[in-house]
C-alpha cells in the first residue's frame, strides 16, 4: 500500500483527502496549524493515530511560521486540541510537542525540533503497527473469516494499520483469511475506505451493511472480530467508531472472540473506565443524507454520536505493540504503560 494518509513534503503537510475516497485519490497541502485543525475536524484525515500524526505536524508548522511567538504556539495548540474530542492520540501527540515548546524560545532551532518530533511520531506509529501486527497475527487461525468495523488500516495510521495491520501480518505469515467489512454508517469508513484499502492490496474483502453482522454471526460465518480504538481506559473499556459496541454484544452472544488492536498512544490511563471518555457528536447532515443527497425529511431531529464505548468484559484481548493483554486488562496495561 503506497498511499500515505499523512506525509511531509516540500515544507508542508500533505494529507490524503479521505472524503474523496474511493472515487479520487488526491492529497491536499497544509501550511498552518489552523488548516490542519480544519482538516482533522472535516475528516480529510481521520483515524486516531493519523489524527495524532497530523496534529504533531500542525505544531511543527506553527513553530516554523514567520513571527512565531509563545502566544501563537499556544493558540495553535488550542485550535488543534479543539478539533476532535474522542481520540486521545491527538492529545498525546500535542503533549509530546508541548513539552518541547512550552519553555523554549520560538526560533529556527525550535522549529527544527518540532518538525523532528513530528517525524518521530509518524515513524514510531508505523513501527508500533508492525509490532501490533506481529503480536496479533498469532490470534488469527488459518482460514479465519474476520469481521471489522470502520477503518483501522493504513489510512487511519502512519501505515500498515492496527486492526488491518494484524490482518496484513497474518497474511504475511502465510495464513489464508477473508475479511467482512461493515459499511460503518453514517460516514461509511468501512465501505469507502476499508474495502478500497484491502482491494488495493488484493486482500479478499466482502462489504456488508452494519445491520447484517448479527445475522452472519448467527449463521457461523464469522470466526472473530477485530477493531481499532480511539481511547482505551485503564480497565480496558474501549471507545471506537459508533456501532462497535453492538458488534461486541453480538460476538459475545455467539461466542466469537472480539479483539481490539491499538498502539500505546491510544491508552488513557488517567481514566478509570470508559464512562469518562468524551464522545463526539457530529453534524446532523451526516445522518440525514450523504454528500449532496438528502433522504431524511427537512427538519428531522437527529442524534449523531460518532463513537461508542465497548465494556472491557466484552473484549477477549487488547493487542498493543507490547503484546497481547487478556482480561483483566488493568494490571497488564499499568505494568506496560505506567
Ligand atoms: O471518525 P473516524 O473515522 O476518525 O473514526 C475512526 C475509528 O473509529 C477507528 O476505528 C479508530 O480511530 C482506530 S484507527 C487505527
Amino acid at each position: 500500500m503506497t498511499t500515505d494518509a499523512v506525509r511531509w513534503h516540500d515544507h508542508a503537510l500533505e494529507l490524503l483527502d479521505q472524503r474523496a475516497l474511493p472515487n479520487q485519490v488526491i492529497h491536499l497541502r497544509y501550511d498552518s496549524a489552523e488548516g490542519v485543525a480544519r482538516a482533522i475536524r472535516d475528516l480529510v484525515v481521520r483515524g486516531a493515530p493519523a489524527i495524532g500524526c497530523a496534529a504533531a505536524y500542525g505544531m511543527a508548522l506553527a513553530g516554523a511560521a514567520p513571527g512565531a511567538t509563545a502566544a501563537t504556539l499556544r493558540a495553535a495548540h488550542d485550535v488543534l486540541a479543539a478539533s476532535r474530542p474522542t481520540a486521545v492520540n491527538l492529545f498525546w501527540a500535542l503533549d509530546r510537542q508541548r513539552r518541547l515548546w512550552e519553555h523554549a524560545t520560538p526560533d529556527a532551532a525550535l522549529a527544527q525540533t518540532l518538525l523532528a518530533e513530528a517525524h518521530a511520531v509518524l515513524r514510531e506509529d508505523l513501527a508500533m503497527n508492525h509490532a501490533i501486527g506481529g503480536h496479533g497475527a498469532g490470534l488469527i487461525p488459518d482460514g479465519a473469516r474476520v469481521l471489522t468495523h470502520c477503518n483501522a488500516g493504513a489510512l487511519a495510521t502512519a501505515g500498515h494499520g492496527t486492526a488491518l495491520g494484524v490482518i496484513r501480518s497474518a497474511l504475511h505469515a502465510g495464513r489464508k483469511l477473508t475479511v467482512t467489512a461493515c459499511e460503518t454508517r453514517p460516514v461509511l469508513q468501512g465501505a469507502r475506505l476499508t474495502v478500497w484499502e484491502l482491494m488495493q492490496d488484493g486482500i479478499p474483502v466482502t462489504l456488508i451493511p452494519d445491520n447484517a453482522a448479527a445475522h452472519l454471526m448467527s449463521r457461523g460465518e464469522i470466526d472473530l472480530v477485530i477493531v481499532g480504538a480511539d481511547r482505551i481506559a485503564r480497565n480496558g473499556d474501549t471507545a471506537n467508531k459508533i456501532g462497535t459496541y453492538m458488534h461486541a454484544v453480538c460476538a459475545a452472544r455467539h461466542g466469537i472472540p472480539f479483539y481490539v488492536a491499538a498502539p500505546s498512544s491510544t491508552i488513557d490511563l488517567t481514566l478509570a473506565d470508559g464512562s469518562g471518555i468524551p464522545i463526539e457528536e457530529r453534524a446532523a447532515a451526516e445522518v440525514t443524507g450523504y454528500g449532496s443527497e438528502r433522504w431524511a425529511p427537512a427538519g428531522a431531529r437527529v442524534r449523531n454520536p460518532a463513537f461508542d464505548v465497548t465494556p472491557a468484559e466484552l473484549i477477549t484481548a487488547i493487542i498493543t505493540e507490547r503484546g497481547v493483554a487478556s482480561a483483566p486488562f488493568q494490571s497488564t496495561l499499568e505494568r506496560w504503560f505506567l
